[in-house]
């Protein structure tokens, strides 16, 4: 076992780990923090025990899990074959938000991939998952840690409001630094596609290994979809969701819409409008926008505002993976 901040770590927090650990090792389920939201983990091994997650989250079967490891030499106990693209992301990335499509190990409980041949992989840098990854000495599939369809969790106040006692022990390691899910990328040849975007970009993957090339996903047309779950009804708040582009906001209709209404974007796009809404939340820049945007929506449920107006942020950067999650979150509702 490599040595690392656990053995630094307060004892009331060494024990809650090795107490998440035996629970792993004994097949319950264990909500933990990552630095991009939530998991809900389980012994990858364990057929049993990856069942238990799909039952907990309400996940439908055709939906695979993202596995998650903290040392680069366990990669070969979740992928049969591991190509020199794929090492070179990971050696750039890994620990942090990038997951990648790999053929699946054998040992693998069939579920984590819901029938496909593949696995997703990804190594997590928050502390706490670390620790518990290495103190369990086994892979963990681990989905946001939320019910099917709802927002993923950013505090552990959040994962258990969502799954109750379906977990055996949850883990705090206070709000995620990230907020939106990690990067979801598979690798043909030398093609990398971006299957659900996150805090690492197509530039990212490109400045990382030369002569690569990126694409992100045309996720409607694909048939069959390629990441089966971005198929499914997502990140959604009670309240109905519309988004509007910076721009066009000023002169936007509001008044169609129905009251009590919250609103969220950067501070500077929302400025002339705070006023009208019940409820406002505002970010300084994008990067806190997509922080905090999962726990916006569980306020505003908690204010039980009807009705959500997301001001859309630039293209760009993490900018990408909250306009996909505000567009999933709305249905496609726009106002212009
Ligand atoms: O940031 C994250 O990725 C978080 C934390 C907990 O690591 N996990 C997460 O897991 O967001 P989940 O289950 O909510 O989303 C996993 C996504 C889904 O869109 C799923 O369809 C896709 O990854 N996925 C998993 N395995 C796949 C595979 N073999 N091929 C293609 N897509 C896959
Ligand atoms: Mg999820």
């Amino acid at each position: 076992m490599t040595m690392n901040k656990f053995d630094d770590a307060p004892a009331s927090q060494r024990s809650m780990i090795l107490r998440a650990a035996e629970t792993i090792l004994s097949g319950g389920l264990v909500v933990f923090p990552t630095e991009t939201v939530y998991g809900l983990g389980a012994d990858a091994l364990d057929a049993s025990a990856v069942r238990g997650i799909f039952t907990a989250k309400g996940r439908p079967s055709d939906n695979p899990l993202i596995v998650h490891i903290a040392d680069l030499e366990d990669l070969e106990r979740v992928t049969r074959h591991a190509s020199s693209i794929a090492r070179d992301l990971f050696a750039r990335f890994a620990p942090g938000p990038l997951t990648l499509v790999m053929p699946a190990h054998p040992d693998l409980a069939p579920a984590v991939s819901a029938g496909l041949s593949t696995v997703a992989v990804r190594f997590p840098s928050h502390p706490v998952a670390i620790d518990l990854l290495r103190a369990c000495g086994r892979p963990l599939a681990a989905p946001s840690a939320n019910r099917s369809g709802e927002p993923s969790p950013t505090t552990v106040a959040m994962a258990r409001a969502s799954l109750g006692d379906a977990a055996g022990v949850y883990l705090d390691g206070g709000p995620c630094r990230v907020g939106l899910e990690s990067t979801v990328a598979s690798i043909i040849d030398d093609v990398v596609t971006i299957l659900r975007p996150g805090a690492v970009t197509a530039e990212d993957i490109e400045a990382a290994v030369a002569g690569i090339r990126v694409r992100y996903a045309t996720l409607v047309a694909a048939q069959p979809s390629p990441s089966p779950g971005l198929r499914h009804r997502h990140y959604q708040p009670r309240a109905e969701v519309f988004t509007v582009e910076a721009r066009d906001f000023e002169h936007a209709r509001l008044a169609d819409l129905s009251k009590p209404m919250g609103i969220l974007g950067r501070r500077a796009d929302i400025e002339v409008w705070r006023g009208s809404f019940a409820a406002v939340r505002d970010a300084a820049d994008v990067t806190e926008y997509a922080r905090n945007l999962y726990r916006w929506f569980a306020e505003l449920d908690a204010l039980e505002v009807s009705t959500i107006v997301a001001v859309m942020p630039p293209a760009d950067g993490i900018g990408l993976a909250l306009r996909d999650r505000l567009e999933r979150a709305s249905g496609n509702n726009r106002i212009d």
